[in-house]
């Protein structure tokens, strides 16, 4: 297919980070992740990126996210069947456009290009073009399709969509046919059969396009001829086999935290070189009531791992004493769980290998077209973020999962729902729930306080909606009255709030019973506090922990 020479190609700019190829993180060893079938998605800084890697794996079609201006022997590293170009926020006429090498369109896979994707085919591709709108198309559309082929096979005459651009495909390309419009874009979808490329102006990828997972089915099964092997056996197959290969005869340390992520990698990992790895649980003394019982009767008990348990409670909270600002109780504990970590270590002997749950999302190299905000708001703290200088190598089997398909894993391994279904839990725990310094009796009234709290929303049915859910407990105290008797004691504050990755955050509309029943047996059952506040506040402004 003839391509327009590429003009004015932008100088690529993203933040730091890590390629999905591994090749920047020195200290980590290449577990590959072997999909027979493989779509490269070229990301052009839309903020559906993820989500449109994530609909490609729902189909059981693995992804890579690569910045649009990846050299082409890098896309063709990957072997694709299929590449997908996402939205962004640029023009294609704008002088510094982010554009692909055009070679893509000459590999003889099969494109699909949306909205900002569409109008990269429409600029670079022979006798099309894309024009400067009037007004911005924004939410809900009408599209009335063509021919219910292809892209829209079994489709209906009309269907919802979900627009957000302000360009347009003012002219297809050569060879291209119209397959959709909608009432004011004349040019809501086109497709070169032959070449097998095709472009939709409008959001297959977000929920608002109702019919949008059948697009994509049509685009990987139809029209790229995959047949969905990225199956959680077939990860674990291979993820088993490639752990056992690059570990040889060497040693395993892993941070064990209790969430879904260090819980699944320590599971997995033992499958493989069961022994040879050793999980390091520390009990820092700020984690829930019965969680550190509950890891261990789980994972060293029943699952039969390797588990060292540190009990290092008195430790954490001397060095805490008397602290309050929220900064430093991180920096105090970030340090302290390293040293005790390190010293757990050593008694293990040779470790060749840190393990760590880190996920893909940290480590997409993020593309950011108009460059975007890099300031640190909270220092976070993570079981995972582990010592540097113990110059272990690291072990990441989960480099290249979201997190929903570490949980598809976790219960394919036995995993058991509890862990699986968790909330996330921060690093350094209650201490940055109770605001104020941190001492054993406050612990004891947030343990009892945030307990009530997961158990009446459980009942509720509402654990699984939402991100997280805890009780806060505050510094202040208030008069109230129990019996006969007038009480001086502690508030809490109740959070609950609805995340996709906890970067933005909504307060949950809790029932106002569910609400009640958490204030009742909390003042009731808690003896030192008496009264609940519920916060309603989302991110931003606020965060989702109060430090
Ligand atoms: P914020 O409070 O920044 O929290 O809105 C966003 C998400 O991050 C979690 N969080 C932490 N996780 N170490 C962690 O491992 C930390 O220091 C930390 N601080 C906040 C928080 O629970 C929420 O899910």
């Amino acid at each position: 297919m003839a391509s327009k020479p590429v003009r004015n190609k932008s100088k690529p700019k993203f933040r730091k980070g890590h390629s999905a190829s591994g090749k920047k993180l020195s200290r980590s060893v290449a577990i590959k992740v072997n999909p027979s079938e493989t779509v490269v998605i070229l990301d052009f800084g839309s903020q559906y990126t993820q989500l449109i890697a994530r609909r490609v794996r729902e189909h059981k079609v693995f992804s890579v996210i690569l910045p649009y201006h990846s050299a082409l022997e890098t896309i063709q590293s990957y072997k694709p069947g299929a590449l997908i170009m996402t939205g962004g926020p640029a023009n294609v006429y704008d002088a510094k456009a982010p554009l692909p090498d055009p070679r893509i369109f000459d590999l003889g896979i099969p494109v699909l290009g949306i909205c900002y994707g569409l109008q990269v085919i429409g600029h670079l591709l022979k006798g099309g073009a894309v024009e400067k709108s009037e007004r911005r198309e924004y939410g809900h559309a009408k599209i009335q399709i063509a021919r219910g082929q292809d892209l829209f096979r079994n489709f209906p005459a009309e269907t919802d969509c979900w627009m957000s651009h302000g360009d347009k495909l003012s002219k297809v390309p050569d060879g291209f046919e119209i397959l959709a419009h909608t009432s004011s874009a004349p040019i809501a979808a086109v497709g070169h059969r032959a070449k097998r490329v095709y472009g939709v102006q409008f959001h297959p990828e977000v929920v608002h396009t109702p019919l949008g997972k059948e697009i994509f089915r049509n685009f990987l099964f139809e029209i790229s001829g995959f047949r969905g092997t990225w199956t959680p056996q077939s990860f674990i197959e291979n993820t088993v086999r490639e752990i056992r290969e690059v570990v040889g005869n060497g040693r395993v340390v892993l941070g064990m935290s209790g969430g879904v992520d260090s819980s699944t990698a320590a599971v997995l990992i033992h499958k493989a070189i069961g022994d040879r790895q050793t999980c390091i649980f520390v009990n820092n003394g700020l984690l829930r009531l019965g969680e550190a019982e509950r890891v261990l009767e789980t994972f060293r008990d029943r699952l039969k791992l390797n588990l060292h348990y540190v009990n290092a409670e008195a430790l954490f909270l001397k060095a805490l004493k008397g602290v309050t600002d929220p900064e430093k109780k991180r920096k105090i504990i970030g340090r302290l769980f390293i040293k005790v970590f390190e010293k757990e270590a050593r008694k293990i002997g040779k470790v060749a290998y840190l393990a760590q749950g880190t996920l893909y999302p940290d480590v997409i190299e993020s593309v950011s077209v108009h460059g975007g905000p890099t300031s640190t708001i909270k220092s976070h703290h993570n079981v995972g973020g582990l010592p540097k200088k113990m110059k272990l190598k690291l072990l990441e089997p989960f480099r290249m999962l979201f997190k929903d398909e570490v949980r598809e894993i976790g219960r394919e391994l036995g995993v058991p729902v509890e862990f699986i279904r968790r909330q996330p839990f921060p690093g350094p725990g209650l201490a940055v729930r109770i605001l104020g310094a941190v001492d054993k009796k406050r612990l004891e009234l947030l343990r009892k306080a945030d307990w009530v709290v997961i158990d009446e929303i459980k009942k509720a049915g509402w654990y699984e909606k939402l991100w997280q859910s805890f009780a806060v407990l505050l510094p202040v105290r208030s008069v109230g009255v129990m019996g006969d008797e007038r009480t001086y004691d502690y508030a809490t504050a109740i959070r609950a709030v609805h995340s996709n990755d906890g970067m933005t955050a909504d307060w949950a509309k809790l029932p106002p019973e569910v609400l009640g029943r958490i204030s009742n047996r909390i003042i009731n059952e808690v003896r030192g506090i008496n009264r609940v506040c519920y916060d309603i506040s989302s991110k931003p402004p606020s965060t989702i922990e109060w430090e």
